[in-house]
């Protein structure tokens, strides 16, 4: 195996629910597969590669590709699901390869990676040949705002401590300074709004919230589990409801950028 991991950070992670309702995380991967152009024999490391849907299709155009995600479900479900294809459980901010990559890959998942941003851009330099090239997408600043305001009033509505959200969410500014200062060369940066429709969330923002913020129930009693996600919807719903369905209010961070 090329590749070595510290323990990663656990994750929990439903991949079934996560691929049957959230299968758009994995479509709206396209256009990045395209700015990636990927080769056939090139070595391509896929961070944060989830069920590896996305890890599939790079390889389908030739490409020998590894994917890396911290949560054991999630790489567990990639081997079933691509059982010709390799996955690995490891740290973003603390794995490291024997063989350099020609291109690293991340599709929504960098903003997951919110400890220590500056160790994972170490980490995918340090997997990368010289003029290797990193292409990703994550949430940029403001994502999911009207999601996490309606959160945050519902916690603070039933006089629970304010949630600590997990994520990493950076201006193009902030993020470009770090890829450059961890020794990229940044060729394209976008950021851009994507409203998201949640077509297979009856339940709304509050199905997002389970899946996506799962952990922040924990610490919620369970009788009051129910009634504050009813809240977060009656909040949401505003901004995030239409006639057709919910929509998130995602906002998107898209780059390329070359080591140095
Ligand atoms: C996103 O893809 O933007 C995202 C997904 C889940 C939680 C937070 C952000």
């Amino acid at each position: 195996m090329a590749l070595r991991y510290d323990t990663p950070s656990l994750t929990r992670w439903n991949a079934r629910a996560y691929d049957s309702s959230f299968g758009y995380v994995s479509a709206q991967g396209e256009p990045l597969i395209e700015l990636l152009d990927p080769c056939p024999g090139e070595r391509i490391l896929d961070l944060g590669c989830g069920t590896g849907v996305l890890t599939a299709e790079i390889a389908a155009r030739g490409a020998v590709v590894t994917g890396l995600d911290g949560s054991p479900t999630m790489v567990e479900a990639a081997r079933v699901q691509h059982p010709g294809l390799t996955f690995v459980i490891g740290d973003a901010a603390g794995f490291s390869v024997t063989e350099p990559y020609d291109a690293v890959f991340s599709n929504a998942a960098l903003h997951w990676m919110a400890r220590d941003p500056d160790a994972v851009i170490r980490c995918v330099r340090a997997a990368l040949a010289p003029g290797g090239r990193f292409v990703a997408e994550l949430g940029g600043a403001g994502n999911c705002a009207a999601l996490t305001s309606a959160m945050l009033t519902a916690w603070r509505e039933y006089g629970l401590p304010e949630p600590e959200l997990p994520w990493y969410f950076p201006t193009p500014a902030e993020y470009a300074l770090r890829l450059e200062k961890g020794g990229f060369t940044v060729r394209l940066l976008e950021y851009f709004d994507r409203p998201t429709p949640l077509d297979d969330c009856p339940g709304g923002a509050a199905d997002w919230v389970r899946m996506f913020a799962g952990s922040l129930l924990d610490g919620v009693p369970p009788a009051v589990v129910e009634p504050l996600l009813r809240r977060v919807n009656e909040l949401a719903a505003p901004a995030l409801r239409r006639e057709s369905g919910w929509v998130a209010d995602y906002v998107r961070l898209r780059f390329a950028a070359v080591r140095a």
